[in-house]
């Protein structure tokens, strides 16, 4: 019997092993290729926080192993052992000191710890915006990001452009943080920490990235069905590159006198009525702008990247590509479907 427990125990113990190598190896994985390294910050406000990390997780290290160490030896020195008579042994109650040190020294540490998340908190959020800070409204949406300019007359989606910051040319952008529909929370862990986008209120955060290049994040609030599919692209551009950007975002949506047919069909679709493609009557403001849509990488808030064959995909049913999303089958016929897609991909 007691061979047979013991047995059972060690099948137990090797199954939670493979679980726990298995989520570290999934975990190393995701923080690879999905969102962005906490470790590895490019941000002021994501360095602070990763500051105060490394500050929280030595403390609550050393505080383990002394736990863990005094466990142990009190577990092995205090076993029962062979010529064990069975008595209890000596109970002692009340140690004035002990007492008074189990109980000032967690103090110190909780009041260590929160002073100086409080001053990380205090200098992220009490940030003055400079005249010159680019500013970007960001709206969460059931199941994308809306992202507007409003000083540059610019409205994109779930890829949010912004100039990169030097030491000699800082480049500050300030985000206001809303929400259309249920609480979301924004979250690119390289560049700054979460903060949620909640309905009727405005939330700020401003992120100054030192380096060029696509930053992964998500959206970190259970949103709801596709919440784990509400991915979020930053790019960080050198200053020129940006303006070459925003100055292209800028102008209507493309018009090829070639494609005037593809157009009109478009236009008659219902898509118009939560799509818009400035310059034309499709002015729907449910769904993500398209003006240039091309200039996108991704379809679908990061769910498939954005080629012609994937394209003609969602467009055909988008509900088998990211099921729940809000965008329904349109039922195009083939005709339709080719028309859409020739204006669509001309959208550069
Ligand atoms: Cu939006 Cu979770």
């Amino acid at each position: 019997m007691k061979r047979a427990n013991e047995r059972l125990a060690m099948n137990y113990f090797t199954r939670l092993a493979g679980l726990l190598c298995a989520m570290a190896v999934f975990a190393f994985g995701q923080s690879m290729h999905s969102v962005g390294n906490i470790f590895d910050p490019k941000a002021t406000p994501a360095e602070s926080v990763y500051h105060l990390s490394v500050l929280v997780i030595a403390v609550c290290g050393v505080i383990f192993l002394v736990v863990a160490g005094l466990l142990t030896f009190t577990i092995l020195r205090f076993r029962r052992r062979k010529d064990d008579d069975g008595h209890e042994p000596a109970q002692v109650y009340g140690s004035n000191r002990i007492e008074v040190a189990w109980t000032v020294i967690p103090f110190l540490i909780v009041l260590v710890l929160t002073m100086a998340t409080a001053r990380v908190v205090i200098a992220i959020q009490n940030k003055p915006a400079p005249k010159d800070a680019l500013q970007v409204t960001v709206i969460g949406h059931q199941w994308w990001w809306e992202i507007r300019y409003p000083e540059l007359g610019i409205v994109t989606a779930n890829e949010l452009h912004v100039p990169m910051s030097t030491v000699a040319n800082p480049a500050l952008t300030f985000l206001k943080l809303q929400s259309a529909d249920v609480a979301h929370s924004f979250w690119v862990p390289q560049l700054a920490g979460k903060t949620d986008l909640i309905p009727g209120r405005t939330n700020s955060m401003w992120i100054d990235p030192r380096q060029e290049g696509t930053f992964l994040g998500n959206c970190a609030e259970y949103c709801g069905l596709q919440h784990a599919n509400m991915l979020l692209r930053v790019v960080v551009q050198p200053p020129a590159d940006f303006k070459k950007w925003a100055a292209q975002e800028k102008t209507d949506g493309a018009h090829d006198p070639r494609l005037e047919e593809a157009r009109a069909t478009f236009l008659s679709l219902s898509c118009i009525n939560c799509h818009t493609v400035s310059g034309t009557s499709a002015s729907g403001t449910f769904g993500p702008d398209l003006s240039h849509l091309m200039s996108r990488a991704n379809l679908g808030s990061g769910v498939i990247p954005n080629t012609e064959q994937n394209l003609r995909a969602w467009v055909k049913d988008p509900q088998t590509i990211k099921p729940g999303n809000l965008m329904p089958n349109m039922q195009l016929n083939a005709r339709e479907l080719d028309e859409v897609l020739a204006y669509l991909a001309s959208l550069k």
